[in-house]
């Protein structure tokens, strides 16, 4: 009978036989699916691994932190980390356009591991994260039209390197759960979806640090509401925005004229269609009672109540 304990050590011989004594190199994007990719490699040939984590500076809060406790300080997987936030902060100036947005982080990942990569030496593997729906979407590519979803993927081109895909037979649910037989944390694993370009598509318009850290602090404040209220795993998604828009406010005896949070939180299965997540009020209204006491600078909460279509999940 299968069962993930038979696959991992059928994948452990595998990547051992295949990878020899040579090196393997890994993008990790701190997702699901490259974390249990290097941590079965890890498993398997053990500092003949090294990954490399691209910190774009778009991630959640601690986010980058976790991953690097999770899998460098507990399990051992040998990650060099490099924190680009500026880089990609600087390519990004001046741009507003999502698609040209997504691009230029996709580009720079791209970028910034490729730079990593050549400073190793005879490293003759790279090792994906590539699940089976992958596999299968690239097939047809339809998805991909209505906005360029790109993760970590793009394929080194002037390098020879030999893949390795481990996950490539398996759906995200079993990932997941070959994720937490190999000790990965469970949030870390059951984790929502989070897009590869991360914050930078939830400031709507131009990224800057200012406006990064609004979105990371309200959308913290909005995870652990949803945590303590024990909803984290009843909704799909759930996420702050910066729409960039300021609006009036009074605070003691004077008005504010500052920024307005969008809340959105959906319900789905896929992805493809969604609902707004009925949150209840309470909770909504604990979330925004604590955006604008901690967070500087902002004056209104809003609650996204569209489903989809006709919105999409995020907002750009
Ligand atoms: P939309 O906004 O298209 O999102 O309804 C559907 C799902 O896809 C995620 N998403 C992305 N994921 N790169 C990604 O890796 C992207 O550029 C991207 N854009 C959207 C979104 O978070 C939701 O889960």
């Amino acid at each position: 009978d299968w069962s993930m304990t038979d696959f991992i050590d059928l994948q452990i011989a595998e990547i051992r036989q295949t990878v020899g004594n040579k090196k393997v190199i890994l993008g990790l994007s701190g997702g699901v699916d490259s974390s249990v990719t290097a941590t079965l490699l890890h498993k398997a040939i053990g500092n003949q691994l090294t990954a490399i984590f691209v910190d774009h500076g778009m991630l959640r809060k601690n986010e980058g932190d976790e991953v690097m406790a999770a899998l460098n300080r507990d399990l051992g997987v040998n990650i060099i980390r490099v924190n680009a936030q500026d880089r990609f902060l600087a390519k990004l100036k001046g741009v507003t356009d999502p698609e040209r947005k997504r691009k230029i982080i996709g580009n720079e990942f791209i970028e910034v591991f490729n730079e990593e990569a050549q400073k190793m030496h005879d490293v003759d593997f790279l090792a994906q994260g590539t699940l089976y729906t992958d596999v299968i979407e690239s097939g047809t590519n339809t998805a991909q039209t209505i906005k360029s979803h790109h993760n970590v993927g793009g394929l080194p081109k002037d390098m020879h390197f030999k893949l390795i895909e481990p996950l490539r037979k398996l759906f995200k649910d079993e990932v997941r759960e070959l994720g937490e037989k190999l000790g990965i944390p469970h949030d870390l694993v059951w984790r929502q979806p989070f897009p590869g370009p991360g914050l930078g598509i939830r400031v709507l318009g131009e990224v800057t640090e200012d406006k990064l850290k609004l979105v990371r602090d309200s959308d913290a404040i909005l995870r652990d509401e949803i945590k303590k209220a024990g909803l984290q795993e009843k909704v799909w998604q759930y996420f702050t925005v910066l729409p960039g828009i300021k609006s009036v406010g009074v605070m003691g005896d004077g008005r504010t004229y500052d920024f307005t949070i969008g809340i959105r939180a959906v319900t789905s299965i896929d992805g493809m269609t969604a609902d707004f997540a009925r949150l209840p009020w309470d909770v909504l209204q604990k979330v925004s009672t604590r955006i604008i006491n901690e967070v500087d600078n902002v004056n209104r909460v809003v609650y996204d109540v569209t489903s989809k279509p006709p919105s999409t999940i995020e907002w750009e």
